[in-house]
């Protein structure tokens, strides 16, 4: 297995291109099973979990063309096999948003439940209740989620008891071919919601109240093709943020928004790294020393759960303590014992954690098991003095387009040890 070599100290500076956004791309392949398409997805990542997705459509039925060099995927057909098989599901827990759009078109799917995941339980029961709601029997039976509604679906008031990304998206996808009107209260406003909202009106959706709370969709009979462009990844900028604030270095993230990054701006500002919007992009500096800086993960447009590992990172290296609250998922500190074997000051009770920070981290053998959680690993390598080998570089692969191509562009002494 591959393993991601760092030898840290140095100070970054340069052009870091943002990717096309892993959360945006996976639904919006996703809405390829409500047309016969063709859905053309153009800024598209090359990711591992893409790859995954073009696997589990295919299988579906759909002709899936990702064409690498032109950075477009291009869905079109209709699906003959409604079932998602657990193999590809437990792989990719997003794999479960081919349910709404299944059984929206084709009144009938079969989906392996995903189970939990490093993170945490994660449980589907919001999008089942939600499209029960909407007229769908739902039966779990052998480990697979049997949904029908021969009739189709019918718009209902799905009123979400806690903010879902997933489950908005599978709901909002369904609503766009029920009978009637979808109103969805407590809707998640990811910018991959908003997004995903985008791409279904081009395909012909009616949609009201994007970017809110609260949306409105009327179902319409069909939809036809569209081609849309992916969001650039605020996941992976706010990342590439971190690293330019943690090596004291200065980093343009080409393409990246200022609006998708929410609260992040905020903390990394309040923590003494520079934000300012460009032309081109972001730019991230930091001259002065770093700040602790408390920090709680919301739904957007507060903290992302998806920069807490990052921001601890950064926290280890900062004058002070930051006391860092995980809200979203119930086992989200993995990368805590392992920032620990570098020398990081964090001890954590329950869905907190205090970093106290320390002057230096030092090189270490480390790995971890979830995707944001190697990364923080990465970015403490960047920061550490000597070498950090980062095992299970598979996490990485999922979410992050070369991520030591890119890093090693802008100065950082960081290679691929191929395992
Ligand atoms: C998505 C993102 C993930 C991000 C997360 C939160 C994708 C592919 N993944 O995951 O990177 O960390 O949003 O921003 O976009 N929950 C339930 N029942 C449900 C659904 C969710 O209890 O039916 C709980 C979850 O366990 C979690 C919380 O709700 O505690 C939020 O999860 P959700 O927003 O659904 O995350 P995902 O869509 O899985």
């Amino acid at each position: 297995m591959d393993r991601i070599r760092i030898r840290g100290g140095r100070s970054l500076s340069g052009t870091i291109p943002i990717s096309g956004a892993k959360n945006a791309a996976l639904p919006l392949m996703a809405t390829a099973l409500l047309t016969d398409g063709p859905l053309t997805l153009t800024n598209a990542p090359d990711l591992a979990d893409v790859v995954t997705m073009s696997g589990l459509l295919s299988q579906h039925g759909l002709t899936v063309d990702h064409d690498r060099k032109a950075r477009t995927i291009t869905l079109s057909g209709a699906a003959n096999n409604l079932e998602a098989p657990y193999d590809l599901v437990r792989k990719m827990r997003a794999s479960v948003l081919v349910l709404g759009p299944l059984v929206a078109r084709f009144g009938r799917a079969r989906v392996s439940l995903p189970g939990g995941c490093a993170i945490g339980t994660r449980p589907v029961d919001l999008h089942l209740q939600a499209l029960e709601q909407m007229g769908a029997t739902i039966e779990i039976t052998a480990g697979y989620i049997e949904a029908t509604a021969p009739d189709g679906l019918k718009g209902a008031r799905v009123i979400f008891p806690q903010v879902s990304v997933g489950a908005t998206e599978n709901i909002l996808m369904a609503a766009t071919l029920a009978q009637g009107t979808t109103e969805i209260v407590n809707a998640a406003r990811e910018p991959e919601i908003t997004d995903l909202a985008a791409c279904l009106m081009r395909l012909g959706a009616r949609i009201e109240g994007i970017g809110t709370d609260r949306l409105i969709v009327e179902g319409v009979t069909s939809l036809g093709p569209a081609v849309h462009p992916i969001i650039p990844d605020r996941i992976e900028a706010g990342t590439y943020a971190c690293a330019a604030a943690i090596t004291g270095g200065q980093v343009l993230l080409g393409g990246a928004r200022l609006d998708h990054l929410g609260a992040v701006v905020r903390i990394l500002r309040d923590a003494g790294v520079d934000v300012a919007e460009t032309e081109g992009g972001l730019k991230v500096s930091r001259l002065n020393g770093l700040r602790g800086t408390d920090v709680m993960t919301e739904p957007f447009p507060g903290f992302a759960t998806d920069m807490q590992a990052q921001f601890m990172a950064l926290m280890c290296v900062a004058e002070g303590a930051a006391m860092i609250t995980e809200t979203i998922f119930e086992n989200r500190f993995m990368h805590v014992p392992e920032l620990t074997r570098m020398g990081a000051r964090i001890n954590f009770h329950g869905h907190s954690a205090i970093v106290r920070g320390v002057s230096r981290l030092s090189g270490a053998p480390v790995m971890a098991t979830d995707l944001r959680a190697s990364v923080s690993l990465i970015l403490a390598g960047l920061a550490a003095q000597g070498e950090t080998i980062v095992n299970r570089v598979y996490h990485l692969d999922r979410g992050y387009e070369r991520v030591e191509e890119k890093l090693a562009a802008i100065g950082a002494d960081i290679e691929r040890l191929p395992g």
